[in-house]
């Protein structure tokens, strides 16, 4: 176990923001969970104590967070169990989501491949349960286990328990902070089963289904992630910056009305509420392209805002706060963020 004092997480979030950590500690074993837990409670931690994954989802707004950072250096990949029809994989929380989604396109385990080229690890990919062209993280995960740095053991949540919605969980609630993810259990089919629900995928699959191969889905969703999303390790950025709001019925009739071609989607299944396009609306607000300071609205992705060099957390925040003004004044709909912001 690393333990190191004034930490850059310069390296450690895809914003590239040059914040300094009062402590951060890479853990490797449940036995590391159950010395920090100890250590913590002895007060030889600063406080609060922060999980990260890969930084690929956080927003550092302030030039020194105080406390401890963690993070997973867990890597094992280990099979549980497999026969004709699935299989099920116990993942550590610090392999690197894409390389994961990579072994099983390789090994033929359907079901991760349209996540393919999210940045981050596996164990911020069950926080957030990142979605993608019709895909979501919670499809496959059958459990997390967890170490639990109060009670000191491990536990093991099912899909179910982690109460999983649209990049929400119960590990982003302040009553399981406590609780840090080392494992993710995956449960992937040996048997081809295409999703290929979102249009733009389907449209670029030529309306094919039979005969295509993981290896073909997954080149067609780095085409287009990668014609949409600056790569983090060019260009700063957290990936979609704001969540797509969700509104009812009546406030989206009242859009539709003034903005005939506003992207819809369902929500969840729900048919009260509908679901809108955070990054058409941006776009339609004129700021794709523009900067405030060294903060900016990325050129082919209005939903992600980019690091244009050397910004601080705090000209991403002001840019962030900028948007959801406009986006206020516009359309009448408040805008969240789906980055989580660590202060
Ligand atoms: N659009 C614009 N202008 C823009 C951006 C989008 O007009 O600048 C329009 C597009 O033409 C399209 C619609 O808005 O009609 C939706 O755009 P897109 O398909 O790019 O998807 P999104 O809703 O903006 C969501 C996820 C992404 C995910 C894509 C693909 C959220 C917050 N974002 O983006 O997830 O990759 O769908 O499934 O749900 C992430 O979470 O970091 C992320 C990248």
């Amino acid at each position: 176990m690393k333990i190191q004092k004034n930490h850059s997480l310069k390296n450690n979030n895809t914003f590239s923001i040059d914040a300094t950590a009062e402590c951060f500690v890479e853990y490797s074993s449940p036995e590391d969970l159950q010395a920090i837990g100890e250590m913590a409670w002895r007060g030889e931690l600063p406080l609060p104590i922060r999980p990260i994954g890969g930084g690929s989802n956080i927003l550092l707004t302030q030039d020194r967070i105080n406390g401890t950072i963690l993070h997973s250096g867990i890597k094992s990949i280990e099979v549980l169990s497999a026969d004709d029809k699935t299989v099920r994989v116990r993942v550590g929380s610090g392999v690197v989501w894409d390389d994961f989604v990579e072994m099983c396109v390789f090994q033929g385990w359907w079901g991760a491949e349209n996540l393919s080229l999210v940045p981050g690890e596996v164990g911020g990919a069950a926080v957030q349960n990142i979605g993608a062209y019709g895909a979501e993280a919670k499809d496959i995960i059958e459990s997390v286990e967890c170490f639990d740095l109060e009670a000191g053991m491990s536990r093991l949540f099912s899909c179910r328990q982690c109460e999983y919605g649209y990049r929400e969980s119960i590990f982003k609630l302040e009553k399981y902070r406590q609780c840090v993810i080392m494992y993710v259990i995956f449960k992937l089919s040996q048997e081809p089963v295409c999703n290929f629900s979102y249009k733009a995928l389907s449209d670029r699959m030529g309306g094919r289904k039979e005969g295509v191969s993981l290896a073909d889905i997954r080149q067609t969703i780095i085409d287009i992630r990668s014609s949409k999303l600056p790569d983090p390790s060019v260009i700063g950025s957290a990936g979609s910056f704001f969540k797509n709001p969700v509104v009812t019925i009546e406030t989206y009739e009242q859009i539709k009305a003034e903005y005939p071609d506003i992207p819809s989607y369902t929500a969840a299944g729900r048919d009260d509420v509908i679901k809108l396009s955070a990054g058409w609306m941006i776009d339609r607000c004129g700021w794709k392209g523009k900067s405030l300071g060294r903060a900016g609205i990325y050129e082919h992705q209005a939903l992600v805002l980019v690091n244009r060099g050397g910004a601080t957390g705090a000209e991403i925040v002001a840019l962030a706060d900028a948007v959801i003004a406009s986006v206020r004044e516009k359309f009448g709909v408040e805008l969240s963020m789906e980055v989580c912001p660590i202060s």
